[in-house]
Formats: structure tokens, sequence, C-alpha cells
């Protein structure tokens, strides 16, 4: 069976997101086994001068670690072996401010590490460690945004971030519209709640190529 890696920050006791993730559990239950990454519970570490000092040397001089160095990448080290040892992995947060959360953001500075999920080779071109991976982004927001709005910023930039580790397999489920009243809110459930049940029907299988 499969393993799935649960990242979540639902802040909000009525999360339209978390109704969303809900039923990814729900279906998922006996198809993967799912770790969950609560952020609320654990934020992600962010670098101070010691831990980036480490990511360079360790990164981008190819150099062994040992001591203060060794000991401030740890934590970072805990989230990538974490994500690097599941075939799936759910995100799930709102929308905040035109973009996921700063708290996502910091998860996602931890585990994109050049020298862990992003490797460069001889000339420079970078390619990413995590190609069997699929991902799928649950996230809810007041508004809806077609392709080419700019505000659109969550597909963008989610797209960036996995493809830089190498995850092309990528499903969004969106649930926008959810401050334009009830009946919006519901519809876009049932459409979010449409996809995660597509990618739960193939948890199980290799990522494709490109999604
Ligand atoms: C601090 C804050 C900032 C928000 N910023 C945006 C935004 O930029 N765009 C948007 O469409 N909705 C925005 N919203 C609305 C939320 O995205 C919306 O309520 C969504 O349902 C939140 O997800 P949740 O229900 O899972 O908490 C914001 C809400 C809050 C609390």
């Amino acid at each position: 069976m499969s393993k799935t890696l649960v990242v979540s920050y639902l802040p909000n006791s009525q999360s339209v997101t978390k109704k969303v993730l809900d039923r990814f559990l729900k279906e998922a239950q006996g198809k993967t086994t799912v770790i969950h990454r609560d952020l609320l519970k654990s934020a992600p570490p962010v670098f101070n001068e010691t831990s980036m000092t480490a990511y360079q040397l360790r990164g981008f001089m190819g150099q062994a670690l040992s001591g203060d160095h060794a000991e401030a990448i740890k934590p970072f080290d805990t989230l990538i072996d974490e994500i690097a040892g599941v075939q799936n992995v759910v995100f799930a947060f709102p929308t905040h401010n035109w973009s996921e959360p700063g708290v996502v953001k910091t998860y996602i500075d931890a585990i994109l590490q050049a020298g862990r999920t992003i490797m460069y080779d001889a000339q420079g071109k970078a390619s990413g460690t995590l190609k069997n991976h699929k991902a799928l982004v649950i996230f809810a927001s007041g508004g809806v945004y077609e392709e080419g709005n700019p505000r659109r910023t969550i597909q963008n930039a989610f797209t960036f971030y996995l493809n830089a580790i190498g995850i092309t397999d990528v499903t969004f489920a969106a649930a926008g519209g959810t401050l334009m009243g009830p009946e919006a809110t519901e519809k876009a459930i049932q459409t979010a709640n449409a996809i995660v049940d597509g990618f739960v029907k193939r948890v199980d299988q290799p990522a494709q190529a490109s999604a």
C-alpha cells in the first residue's frame, strides 16, 4: 500500500478546506497509509545564520557537516526524510492574502533544498529528486480566480515549488468562492470533492510523467 503525507495548516474552525480534506481522508481510508504533518501543532523550522550556513556548505559546496551545522540542519532533514518516504503528498490550507499562508511557505522553504531534493549537474542544470511522487493541493478561497487572473497565485506557485523537487504530477482541488454565499460554497466543495475522488482512485498508481 502507498503512503501519503498530509501537510495541513487549517486554523479556521469552520474551514471549507478541512471539509475537502476530510473527504480525502474518508475516501482514502484503507487505500493508502496516511502520515499527518499538522503545521498548527508543529511549525516548520525557519533558517537562522547557523542553519543557512549549513545549507550552503552542504547544498552548494558539497561539504559534510559536523558540530553545530550538523545539528542545525536536522529539523530540515526530518521534514525532507518524511516527504521523501511517501508516494503521495496532500497539502491543505486556506488562501490568505492572495497566497498560501506564510507557515506553508516556510515548510516549502524547508524542503526545497539543494543537495537533498534538488540536484545540480555539472552544467548547473537543476533536477528534483522526488520524481515518483504525486501531489494533491487542496485550498479554499473567498473569491474565484480563473486561469489568467493575476490573483490566481497558488496554482502557479505550487506548480513551481513541486516541479523544482521533481513532482510534476500535481492536482489542484480548489474550492473557490467561499465568500460568495452558501450556495456557491456548496458548489465549490462538490467540485473540489470530485477532484479529490479522482486523485484517490490513483493513489496507488505510479506518478504520471507530466500531469
Ligand atoms: C486573513 C485572511 C485573508 C484572506 N485573503 C483572501 C484572499 O486573498 N483571496 C481570497 O479569495 N480569499 C481570502 N480570504 C478568504 C478565505 O480564503 C476563505 O474564507 C477560505 O474559505 C479560507 O479557507 P478555510 O475556509 O479553509 O479557512 C482570506 C481570509 C482570511 C481570514
